[in-house]
């Protein structure tokens, strides 16, 4: 069984008319690394959020990690990782960045448990992985753009989820950090982890298989494997003739 598995489905916002998602299908099985591409409001983001139930799928089934979406997102969420595209915290955020990683693992041990010696290490693997142990007793608002991303992955990291989400994880990000982090990914991949990346600047892929999705007005338009150099050709030239480039059988 995939580990994600939509068939057909349909979603729209609360209070929208339409559906931003019109007869979706897509599987995607442990270890992929899959990128997402595709013009402003193609509904990349909502893809993710359908995946993760934050979105209401109106019509087909959705399963992921083997639950269906529908019924129990609460626990599908406690599994996925999900680094959201746009987060802002406030400069008065009374969290430590050490605090906000450790909440990375709060699915796994419930409100009312407290944190044991794994969880703890989990955390520090997480803050060593991404590179910011100087980061770690400051607070989480008070740091730059770029800083707040690596926590929130690092964050996603401690969590060990079964699937990785990531909606341009590095907008703010250096092209050293960049390079750096699609490699803890590629690895995460590796390990069968399947990794799903919204993205619109294609610097630094892993050298592995890509799987790539091109999204057009809430369909996947396009959905193969290429190379990592190969991505931001086929996505241009899909982006002019929508379902030019192969689909996967
Ligand atoms: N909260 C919301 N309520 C209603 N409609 C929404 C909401 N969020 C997004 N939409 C609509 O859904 C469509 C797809 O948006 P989505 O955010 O998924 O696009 P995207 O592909 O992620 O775009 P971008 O590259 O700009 O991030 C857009 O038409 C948008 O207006
Ligand atoms: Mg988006």
């Amino acid at each position: 069984m995939s580990i994600i598995d939509l068939a057909g489905i349909y979603t729209a916002y609360e209070g929208g008319e339409k559906a931003v998602i019109r007869n979706l299908s897509l599987r995607v099985d442990r270890g992929e690394y899959v990128v997402i591409g595709g013009p402003n409001s193609a509904g990349k983001t909502t893809l993710l959020e359908s995946i993760n139930g934050l979105v209401k799928i109106t019509h087909g089934r959705a399963t992921v990690c083997g639950l269906n979406v529908s019924r129990v997102s609460d626990e599908v969420r406690r599994r996925v990782g999900y680094v959201i595209q746009n987060f802002y915290f406030d400069p008065f955020t009374p969290f430590t960045v050490e605090q906000v990683v450790m909440m990375g693992r709060f699915g796994r041990l419930g409100l009312m448990n407290r944190p044991a010696r794994e969880d703890y290490d989990a955390a520090q693997r997480a803050i060593t992985q991404v590179g910011i142990e100087d980061l770690a007793h400051k607070t989480i608002g008070t740091l730059s753009g770029g800083q707040q991303q690596k926590a929130m992955i690092a964050h996603n990291i401690a969590k060990e989820p079964e699937v990785m989400m990531l909606d341009e994880p590095f907008s703010n990000l250096d092209f050293h950090a960049r390079e750096y982090l699609q490699g803890v990914f590629k690895e995460m991949a590796r390990k069968g982890v399947p990794i799903l990346m919204v993205a619109h600047a294609f610097d630094g892929l892993p050298d592995i298989p890509i799987r790539l999705v091109v999204m057009n007005q809430g369909r996947i338009s396009c959905d193969r494997n290429c190379r990592a150099e190969e991505v931001e050709d086929i996505i241009r030239k899909e982006c002019v003739v929508p379902g030019k480039c192969l689909r996967r059988s």
